[in-house]
């Protein structure tokens, strides 16, 4: 059996100290050893983009990084957008702008539009959409989605 590490791991502001193995994906850790089931697994192989969070400002596909090399970082993940009951203006506009319908896919489409807006908060409508193109949803006809984070990003500019 492979040793374990002890890692801590900095997500949404708070230490969280886990045991794990060194092949332990982020995603994993997040889910089952720091207790934060708001991001989401499909693929599990880099295609769909759920399990997006934010790793020192960047989004990227928790599925695909380790647990230990997220150490030092700082991460966030959809458990942080809200403010107690309130939500954020991008939560706001999907819940506004119906961008959402089962759900799953939704963790990771915030995560996504936050890197993307707090990237470049007048991104072009054409950047916007290649942008997002990279995480699937099953449900919506991405239009919606693209209604909502137009509309976040006019608020939160
Ligand atoms: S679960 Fe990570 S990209 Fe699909
Ligand atoms: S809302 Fe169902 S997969 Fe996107």
């Amino acid at each position: 059996m492979t040793e374990k590490l002890d890692l801590t791991l900095t997500v949404n502001g708070r230490s969280f100290a886990i045991r794990v193995e060194p092949r332990r994906t982020l995603a994993d850790a997040l889910r089952t050893d720091c207790g934060l089931t708001g991001t989401h697994l499909g693929c599990e192989h880099g295609v769909c983009g759920a399990c997006t969070v934010i790793v020192d400002d960047k989004a990227v596909r928790s599925c695909l990084m380790f647990a230990v090399q997220a150490e030092g970082s700082l991460i966030r993940t959809v458990e942080g957008l809200a403010d107690g009951e309130t939500l954020n203006p991008l939560q706001q506009a999907f819940h506004e702008h119906h961008a959402l319908q089962c759900g799953f896919c939704t963790p990771g489409f915030l995560m996504l539009a936050t890197a993307i807006l707090e990237a470049d908060p007048r991104i072009g409508e054409d950047d916007l959409r290649h942008a997002l193109s990279s995480n699937l949803c099953r449900c919506t006809g991405y239009q919606n989605i693209l209604i909502a984070v137009r509309a976040a990003a006019e608020k939160m500019r």
